[in-house]
């Protein structure tokens, strides 16, 4: 079976700074797949090739077998992959319906369709009682989640989510891993999490792919990504020291 998205070489420059360097990975259809790797290691500049705000300088990215390597992000958007934002961009001033009619209008003209299509998933995303309210009075946790539900109102195959459980609490964070669960299995989506609470991503994730430097240093099942010597060093080890 071909992999559903397919990355090869991508090299994505800012200047001097090589923020992605020749990055090739696979993820197959049905995985949950996490990313990780430290601050500046380049993990949102991938989502942002692969979705198209940005364009790797060399390599080729393609979505079931189509390049998209220069393809615009709303065309990318149609053919099926989705994305949340590390900073959540929920529209502030629009209520949580609203938000997320706009991922829905991308499947549909009519209003009446899309405003049916939102209510199902804000009842899926458990922001049913948050219907009417304001993006911007949302906690956080609900604006990720409602970033979520937008993200899915646009019938995504690939779901690529940017540290949906930063700065929630515990319980929250349960509750997403729940919530990413339920739109792998309920919905069928192919996800990419990235993610930097390790207690999240290892039992999450079929595979883990670990960048550092822009550079992909391990690719595997998370039992052997645990135990890899490059990765501790990098990142896991680090981490472990911090706390
Ligand atoms: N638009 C940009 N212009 C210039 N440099 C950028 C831009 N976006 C990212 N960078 C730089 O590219 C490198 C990779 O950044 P990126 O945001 O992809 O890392 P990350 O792995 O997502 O980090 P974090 O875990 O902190 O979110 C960093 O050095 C960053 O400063
Ligand atoms: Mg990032």
């Amino acid at each position: 079976m071909a992999p559903l998205l397919s990355v090869e070489a991508a090299t994505k420059r800012f200047g001097g700074l090589l923020a992605n360097k020749e990055i090739s990975l696979a993820i197959e259809p049905g995985e949950i797949v996490g990313l990780i790797g430290p601050n500046g290691a380049g993990k949102t500049t991938l989502f942002n090739c692969i979705t198209g705000y940005m364009h790797p300088d060399e390599g080729r990215i393609a979505f079931d077998g189509a390049d998209i390597t220069h393809t615009r992000p709303e065309r990318i958007c149609g053919l099926g992959v989705a994305r949340t934002w590390q900073v959540v961009r929920a529209f502030g001033r629009m209520t949580a319906l609203d938000n997320v009619i706009c991922g829905a209008l991308e499947r549909t003209n009519r209003v009446a369709e899309a405003r049916a299509r939102a209510a199902d998933l804000l009842d899926f995303t458990e922001l049913g009682a948050r219907t009417h309210v304001a993006a911007a009075n949302l906690t956080l946790a609900d604006k990720k989640r409602l970033e979520i539900a937008r993200a899915l109102a646009t019938r995504p195959r690939l779901l690529l989510l940017d540290e949906a459980m930063s700065g929630l609490t515990p319980r929250e964070t349960a509750a997403a891993v729940q919530l990413v669960r339920r739109i792998h299995e309920e919905l069928g989506v192919t996800i990419c999490v990235v993610e930097h609470v390790m207690e999240v991503v290892m039992p999450l994730s079929h595979r883990v792919v670990v960048l550092d430097g822009g550079v992909k240093i391990a690719d595997g099942r998370p039992h052997d990504i645990v135990r890899d010597e490059l990765v501790i060093s990098a990142y896991l080890g680090a981490r472990r020291a911090a706390r």
